[in-house]
C-alpha cells in the first residue's frame, strides 16, 4: 500500500481511516435496518430486500486518485474520494427508493452531501440507481470525525441489470462494441418496463386488500 501519511483532518495512520469508514458503514447499515424494521411494524411491509456493504480496496484507492490527478497521501484520499465506504440498499419497488432516501435526508446526524437521480435521468449505458453522498459523524473517544459514505439506492431488477451489465463491460474494459452497447440499453428499458409492471401490480392488490378489509 503506498499512501504517504500526512496529517490531515487529524487522520493519521492507514489503520484509523480504515476503522473510521467502517464504523461510518456500520452506523448507516444498523440505520438502514432499523428503518426497514419500523417499516414492517407499522406497514406489515418492508421496503428493503436486502443490504450490500463494501470499502474500497487501498489499489482502487491509488488507482482512483492517480486517474484524478492526485498524489497517493491519506490526506488527498479522505478529501477526493467519496466512495471509499459504500452501501447498496436493494429495495422492492421504485417507489420505496425516494421514501428511502427522503428517510435519510430527514436524520438529523446525517448530512447530504451530494445527490445523482439516474433514475429520473438515468445514464447513457441505460443504468438506473439513486445516489446519495452523505456524512455521518464518527464519535473516536477523544473527538468526532465526520465521515462520508455513498449511498446506492435500486430496486432488485435495477440491480440485476448493473450487476451483468458491470461483468459484461468489465470483460471488454469499458470498450463494449455498438450493438453490445445498444443491446444493453434495450435490456435495461425492459428492466423498467418490469419495474413499473410490478410497481402497479402491487399498487392494485393493496387497493384490493383495503376494499376487503371495509368490507
Ligand atoms: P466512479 O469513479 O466509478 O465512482 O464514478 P463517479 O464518481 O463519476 O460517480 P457515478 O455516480 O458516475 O458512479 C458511481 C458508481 O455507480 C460506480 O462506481 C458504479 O458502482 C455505479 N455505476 C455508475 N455508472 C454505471 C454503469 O453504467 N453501469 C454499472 N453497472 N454501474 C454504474
Ligand atoms: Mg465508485
Amino acid at each position: 500500500m503506498e499512501l504517504k501519511v500526512d496529517n490531515g483532518e487529524g487522520i493519521d495512520s492507514w489503520q484509523e481511516v480504515m476503522l473510521v469508514y467502517n464504523a461510518a458503514l456500520r452506523q448507516i447499515e444498523t440505520k438502514m435496518q432499523i428503518l426497514n424494521d419500523e417499516f414492517q411494524h407499522v406497514h406489515q411491509y418492508n421496503p428493503i430486500e436486502h443490504i450490500k456493504v463494501r470499502i474500497k480496496t487501498p489499489e482502487s484507492i491509488v488507482k482512483k486518485l492517480k486517474r484524478n490527478g492526485y498524489e497517493s497521501t491519506i490526506d488527498n484520499m479522505v478529501k477526493y474520494i467519496n466512495d471509499i465506504a459504500g452501501i447498496r440498499i436493494i429495495c422492492s419497488f421504485t417507489s420505496d427508493i425516494y421514501r428511502i432516501a427522503d428517510m435519510i435526508s430527514e436524520q438529523r446526524d446525517i448530512k447530504v452531501i451530494a445527490v445523482k437521480d439516474y433514475i429520473t435521468y438515468p445514464k447513457a449505458s441505460g443504468y438506473k440507481s439513486y445516489h446519495m453522498i452523505v456524512s455521518v459523524p464518527v464519535y473516536l473517544s477523544d473527538r468526532i470525525v465526520d465521515t462520508k459514505v455513498e449511498i446506492q439506492i435500486r430496486t432488485v431488477a435495477m440491480d440485476f441489470w448493473a450487476s451483468l451489465e458491470h461483468k459484461i463491460h468489465y470483460k471488454f474494459e469499458g470498450d463494449a462494441p455498438e450493438h453490445i452497447k445498444n443491446e444493453l440499453v434495450e435490456c435495461a428499458r425492459m428492466v423498467s418496463d418490469l419495474d413499473a409492471r410490478m410497481l402497479s401490480l402491487n399498487e392494485e392488490i393493496l387497493a384490493i386488500s383495503r376494499e376487503r378489509e371495509k368490507e
